[in-house]
């Protein structure tokens, strides 16, 4: 899969009902590509076949609109893609083992066992000859929030009972997936 990507414009807000909301919203009416909108929290977060997704504020909620050049893009390649650059970022930052879960879940080592500490979510435009026009790629990581106990989850301040910095796991992230 080759294509290049930056960011080129980020959109920051204080809550929204999902950031993929907004990027489906916006995709059709600018032709940019590489549009950062994040978000502290999300009223209506979704994960793939319509699941909730938490989204209570302290963790880490975004999306990205991307503009692949290429005619088609193998969507489950960016899916793996998105994955390892967020379980090598946990690597990097926080030394946490992780794993990637098929097609679209990171799933963290507490010591014990995997717990999903992030997922991921694509949702494209379809073209009359099949090509994409727009992704909308959103991930969410639970970082300082605390996700509940039914969802058999974990956050990184769980497992390294510390604080994290959003903001630097953004960065990380971004340059991991960039690379
Ligand atoms: C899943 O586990 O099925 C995917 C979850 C994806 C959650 C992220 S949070 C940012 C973006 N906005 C959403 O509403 N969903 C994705």
């Amino acid at each position: 899969m080759d294509f290049k990507f930056t960011v080129n414009r980020t959109i920051q807000l204080e809550e929204t009902s999902s950031t993929q909301d907004v990027a489906k919203e916006l995709a059709p009416l600018c032709k940019e590509d590489g549009i950062l909108i994040i978000t502290k929290k999300q009223t209506a977060g979704r994960g793939r076949f319509e699941r909730v997704w938490e989204s209570k504020e302290g963790g880490l909620y975004f999306s990205l609109i991307l503009r692949p050049n290429a005619k088609t893009m193998p969507l489950d390649l960016l899916s793996i893609k998105a994955g390892r650059a967020v379980a090598q970022t946990l690597k990097d930052l926080y030394n946490i083992k992780s794993k990637i879960k098929l097609p679209n879940d990171v799933l963290a080592f507490d010591g014990k066992e995997y717990k999903k500490i992030s997922g991921i979510l694509i949702e494209t435009s379809a073209q009359a000859d099949g090509g994409l026009d727009w992704i909308a790629l959103g991930i969410g990581i639970d970082t300082n929030n605390t996700p509940s106990k039914k969802l058999n989850a974990a956050s990184v301040k769980q497992l390294t009972k510390k604080q994290a910095d959003n903001q630097e796991l953004l960065q990380k992230f971004l340059q991991n997936f960039a690379k």
